[in-house]
């Protein structure tokens, strides 16, 4: 195994993501971020340097499980401190498991600003993947708005209260076209014709492949808001991972990605050598307001210029959850994958609301807003520093007489910071449920991610969660282990991990403005065996005062 080291300047600068002129966050001068490539059991070590001036930041390695390094994990306020403006932090973790992985920001909305990245593990040395392919490309899916990120903060927090909205432009490896299209002409809308040389930062990306070979593409969303659908004209996928783990191989023609997960699929170069082809990816889960993203798959030797003659692919109906549900459905563990407990040592349940507190609306769970405290849960718990945060385990379950199918009958809510305790090693069955949100007929899709864990998902329901009826019904046999799971509107999601890893893990909505407004817990377990936590993650709040007194003394 390899150390692979990286230095990094996070930075704002002008870029044209989608032919239009911002300001995003890069690293080193790209965006997105330079793609890390590494063999499983490698350690990575990034030496990142805050060049932002006037905020702090953390980056966070999206699906790496950080085995004896939860001060690694780069969540503000739950691992470590923001990396203040012109200070160096030191990341270093081990990639035990070969997969499609992704980085970002995770203070505030960096990520909506443009701090994400792609890291790709691959297999260790003289081990195989369990399917074959002649090459690889990478497709990081995010979303873009023309409105800063400051702006679209100071909006959520406001009262009344201002929502982002929907993204002006989706972009295909930090790639999009905000005011013409590649695909105009077969379109009956006034939409101009995109003349690109093809060198713009803006240009679309191109897959150059051979006839008769089959690729992987390795597609992963870090969107803030959007849900999308991913096809590519003519050919069909085979899903062969997902979020870092195998799936059974199975066939589709187009794809749902939620934020936040990432998948593997493998396509055959098998259609008319002669033509090119549209990949395309469209919203789903909310009323699409933003064009879709094109890229071309190129057959050499055909030029790459010479646009597709049939149009790109359309994406289903937005609301079409049968669609959705029956691709999720589709997903089950590749045999010989590990395989949960069969009864859980806790079970809780998590319900999803929108809220207001003093008239701002919030997302509740349990109807708890999260409120980040100032000192790193990870210090102040091993330190036993008690007035750091709210000591009182959350709510492990609602109201019986709270109706999900309705908006809240008292809409009002608090702010928490308190976290669940989890046993070391016992295993947690955590069931997301949905509701209504404060308008009538109104539920959304919200993906949650876990951090520092893989989980089972065991099913997906639709109202309520009753244990009587559903349980019996939870996939034991092949479930699915992912990073992230998606809740339906008006429905339930069942998981179930093992709380096997110290430290102090983050679970939320990965839809950043939903996060921003609360919608996430805090897990922590055995944070009394973590030992080695730097002095540089914890030189904030109370932990850091603690250091001061030390040096003191000394
Ligand atoms: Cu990719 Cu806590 O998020
Ligand atoms: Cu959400």
């Amino acid at each position: 195994s390899t150390r692979r080291h990286f230095k990094w300047d996070v930075e704002y600068m002008f870029w044209s993501p989608d032919c239009l002129e911002s300001v995003v966050m890069g690293i080193n001068g790209q965006f997105p971020g330079p793609t890390i490539r590494a063999q499983a059991g490698d350690t990575i070590f990034v030496q990142l340097t805050n060049k932002l001036h006037t905020e702090g930041v953390v980056i966070h390695w999206h699906g790496i499980r950080q085995l004896g390094t939860p001060w690694a994990d780069g969540t503000a306020s739950i691992s470590q401190c923001a990396i203040n403006p012109g200070e160096t932090f030191d990341y270093r973790f081990k990639v035990d498991k070969a997969g499609t992985y992704i980085y970002h920001g995770h203070l505030g909305m960096q990520r909506s600003a443009g701090l994400y990245g792609s890291l790709i593990v691959e297999v260790g040395v003289g081990e195989e993947e369990p399917f074959h392919y002649d090459d690889e490309f990478n497709l990081l899916l995010s979303d873009w708005w023309h409105q800063s990120v400051r702006d679209q903060e100071v909006g959520l927090s406001s009262k009344p209260f201002r929502w982002v909205g929907e993204p002006q432009t989706l972009l295909i490896n930090g790639r999009g076209q905000f005011n013409c299209s590649l695909a105009a002409h077969f379109s009956n809308t006034s939409m101009n014709a995109c003349t690109l040389r093809g060198d713009e930062q803006c240009a679309p990306q191109v897959l150059r492949v051979l006839p008769n070979r089959t690729y992987r593409l390795r597609v992963a969303s870090i969107t803030a808001l959007a849900s999308l659908n991913l096809a590519v004209g003519n050919h069909k996928m085979v899903v062969v991972e997902a979020d870092g783990n195998y799936v059974q191989p199975f066939e589709v023609e187009d794809m749902d990605i939620y934020s936040g997960e990432s998948y593997s699929v493998l396509l055959t170069t098998n259609q008319d050598q002669s033509k090119n082809y549209w990949i395309s990816v469209g919203v789903r889960g909310r009323k699409p307001q933003t064009p879709q993203a094109l890229a071309i798959l190129n057959y050499s030797p055909t030029s790459q210029s010479k646009l597709p003659i049939l149009p790109p692919p359309i994406t289903p109906t937005w609301n079409a959850y049968d669609h959705s549900k029956s691709f999720s459905n589709k997903i089950f563990a590749l045999m010989g994958s590990p395989k949960p407990l069969k009864n859980p040592d806790r079970r809780i349940i998590l319900l999803n609301t929108q809220n207001y507190i003093d008239g701002y609306i919030k997302w509740a769970i349990n109807n708890i807003s999260l409120l980040l405290p100032s000192t790193p849960y990870l210090g102040s718990i091993k330190y036993s520093l008690k007035s750091a945060f709210d000591n009182k385990n959350p709510p492990e379950n609602f109201a019986n007489d709270y109706d999900v199918m309705k908006p809240p009958m008292n809409p009002n809510s608090t702010n928490g910071n308190g976290v669940y305790m989890l046993g070391l090693n016992s295993t947690v069955d955590v069931i997301l449920q949905n509701a209504n949100a404060l308008a009538v007929n109104v539920s959304e899709i919200h993906p949650w991610h876990l951090h520092g864990h893989n989980f089972w998902v065991l099913g997906y329901g639709e109202g309520r969660f009753s244990a009587k009826k559903d349980e019996k019904k939870f996939n034991l046999r092949n479930p699915p282990l992912r990073n992230t799971a998606v809740i339906f509107p008006f429905g339930w999601t069942a998981l179930r991990f093992v709380a096997d890893n110290p430290g102090v893990w983050a679970f939320h909505c990965h839809i950043e403005p939903h996060l921003h407004m609360g919608m996430g817990v805090v897990f922590a377990q055995g944070v009394e065996h973590v030992n080695d936590i730097p002095n540089q993650a914890l030189a904030c709040g109370l932990t850091g005062k603690r250091f001061m007194k030390k040096t003191k003394q000394n």
